[in-house]
């Protein structure tokens, strides 16, 4: 990855921060609720503090901020943080909003987490960047505390017709997003290479699976939970979006 990435990145951010939300999240969001309540059961016991990495417009803190009492959303793009802090009122000050490049926060933070959500983020980085983030996020680890990560990752596989048939009224819409600035290039995850990372690091996965993208096509009503619902329970091996939970072993 070119070093400048990480520029082009805050850049690419900053302006399509007020239509993330419509072209990004709102389309994913019956697919997300239903990854995300798979997650859910393997939250820590302890509920003091939260980490957001990479935390865009708040998603992440949106679902499960409410169960700590401290929850500390880190992102390079100023234009996401002011959505994220409108998405998060009700969260009132047990948010915290650090406008910060995430490598630099995890190495010099002192204080330690329950809980960390790496979503969507971290394939913005380099090998030796994601190396760096993953040893930050060990050390701010509490005991019993969990690393909660979704990511696309490479896949030799092919989008089963069925996904694909699904998505294709979506399509036009989301290509919308591009159209709004140009994202820097960037390379989905390698599993392998992610796996090893994690486990050199002493992160031990325990729930993963995979997921292909399924957009809502009816504003999420229920026709459209159950057919996600449905296409995802068929088609979700060797999907695109790898997601899970890591212990540390100390
Ligand atoms: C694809 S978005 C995902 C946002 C959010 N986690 C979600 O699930 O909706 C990736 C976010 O990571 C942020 N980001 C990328 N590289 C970063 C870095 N090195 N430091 C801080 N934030 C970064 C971007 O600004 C962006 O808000």
């Amino acid at each position: 990855m070119k070093p400048d990435h990480s520029v082009e990145d805050r850049i690419h951010h900053d302006a399509v921060a007020p239509h993330y939300d419509a072209l990004v999240n709102v389309p994913r969001d019956v697919l997300s609720s239903r990854i995300f309540a798979q997650t859910a059961k393997y939250l820590p016991n302890g509920r003091s503090a939260m980490l957001d990495l990479g935390a865009g417009t708040g998603h992440m803190s949106a679902r499960f901020g409410s169960y700590f009492d401290r929850v500390l959303l880190v992102d390079h793009s100023e234009g996401m943080l002011l959505q994220a802090r409108s998405n998060l009122r009700s969260l009132g000050a047990r948010a915290e909003f650090v406008h910060s490049d995430v490598i630099e926060f995890v190495e010099k933070c002192e204080i330690r987490f329950d809980l960390v959500a790496c979503v969507g983020f971290l394939h913005h980085l380099a090998s030796d960047e994601l190396a760096r983030v993953l040893s930050g996020v060990s050390r701010r680890l509490l005991p019993g505390g969990v690393l909660l990560f979704a990511e696309p990752i490479v896949t030799k596989t092919a989008e089963p017709p069925l996904v694909r048939w699904w998505n294709a009224p979506s399509l036009p819409a989301l290509s919308r997003y591009l159209e709004l600035a140009p994202p820097p290039e960037e390379e989905m995850l390698d599993l392998a290479n992610t796996k090893a990372a994690l486990k050199e690091r002493g992160f031990k996965l325990v729930y993963e699976r995979r997921a292909w993208e399924l957009y809502t096509r009816l504003s999420g009503n229920v026709v459209d939970r159950l057919a996600i619902a449905a296409i995802d329970a068929i088609c979700h091996r060797d999907g695109m979006i790898w997601f899970g939970v890591a212990k540390h072993e100390a």
